[in-house]
């Protein structure tokens, strides 16, 4: 380690550049449009979002949440550590008329001040922030007293969540203090990052029925192309082909051990909504 990294905070710095470049990776706006787009309604509704609301859209993305909640209403501001995603997330608000401020944020280190949201919002966002009580303190301090916290997030047990558990012994190893993110799809864990500081938890599973892939390898290739943490892990063992062999099996009897029938798989994740304590 080089006497620059030893320094936490150039440590963190280093470790958040890793982050938004793996994220900048592929093409994420593809997953997130094709793929999970009726997530964002979804918590956009579960929040009650309304006209005139003032809402903070997390780990936003292309604005798979911003944007519904601008079209309902609301003033939108959507923020994510990868600024790269933002160009496709413009132009899809732009084509359906509604004005955002996009704004480049670690999630545990919000450029906000206290109390200034009605509702803060993220939708498979922030459980990709490695430090999680840090990022739940950020949720909360930027959220008004009586005002909304709403996550989804995909459990541990469910696709997504395998998803990440099958690669793992494949991508790089992951920075020390850094917790795995469908932690954040377990009701208990959440609860207790928001602690007392919330009340009114309501917390449901509900799955995203995905048939795009018939069969196997169609999933694969798609998240090999397009999905930020599968191409880096590829790359991660790009020089040992019978890992990358490997890898793709383990990725087909993934899909395989999850196929409802002609490649439909039902994508689990925790829908969970808090009301900061006025
Ligand atoms: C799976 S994408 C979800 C994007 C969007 N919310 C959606 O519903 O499609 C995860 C997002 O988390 C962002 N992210 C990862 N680490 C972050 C951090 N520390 N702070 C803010 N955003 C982060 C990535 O840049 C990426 O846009």
């Amino acid at each position: 380690m080089t006497a620059q990294t030893a320094d936490p905070v150039d440590a963190d710095r280093a470790l958040k550049a890793k982050h938004r470049a793996m994220w900048a990776l592929g093409n994420y706006p593809a997953v997130a449009t094709e793929l999970i787009s009726e997530l964002g309604p979804v918590l956009v509704e579960a929040a009650g979002i309304a006209t005139g609301d003032r809402v903070l859209d997390v780990a936003a993305g292309p604005g798979n949440t911003a944007i519904p909640a601008a079209l309902a209403g609301a003033r939108v501001v959507a923020s994510d550590l990868t600024p790269e995603l933002f160009e496709r997330g413009r132009q899809d608000a732009a084509e359906r008329g509604v004005e955002l401020e996009w704004v480049e944020a670690d999630a545990e280190s919000l450029p906000f001040p206290d109390d200034d949201f009605d509702a803060v919002l993220s939708s498979v966002g922030v459980m990709f922030a490695p430090h999680h009580q840090a990022t739940a303190d950020e949720l909360v301090r930027v959220c008004r007293p009586g005002g909304t916290i709403g996550l989804i997030n995909w459990t541990p047990e469910g696709f997504i969540g395998r998803l990440f558990a099958t690669m793992k012994p494949y991508a790089p190893p992951p920075p020390p203090g850094s917790q795995p993110p469908p932690l954040w799809g377990n009701e208990d864990h959440v609860r207790t990052l928001l602690g007392a500081r919330v009340t009114d938890v309501a917390a449901e599973r509900k799955t995203v029925r995905i048939d795009h892939f018939p069969e196997p390898d169609g999933f694969r290739e798609y998240f090999k192309a397009n999905y930020g943490p599968t191409i880096a892990t590829y790359r991660f063992v790009a020089d040992e082909p019978d890992r990358v062999a490997e890898l793709d099996r383990a990725l087909d009897d993934l899909v395989r051990s999850h196929d409802l029938g002609g490649g439909v798989i039902e994508w689990e994740y925790l829908l969970l909504t808090a009301r900061k304590r006025a």
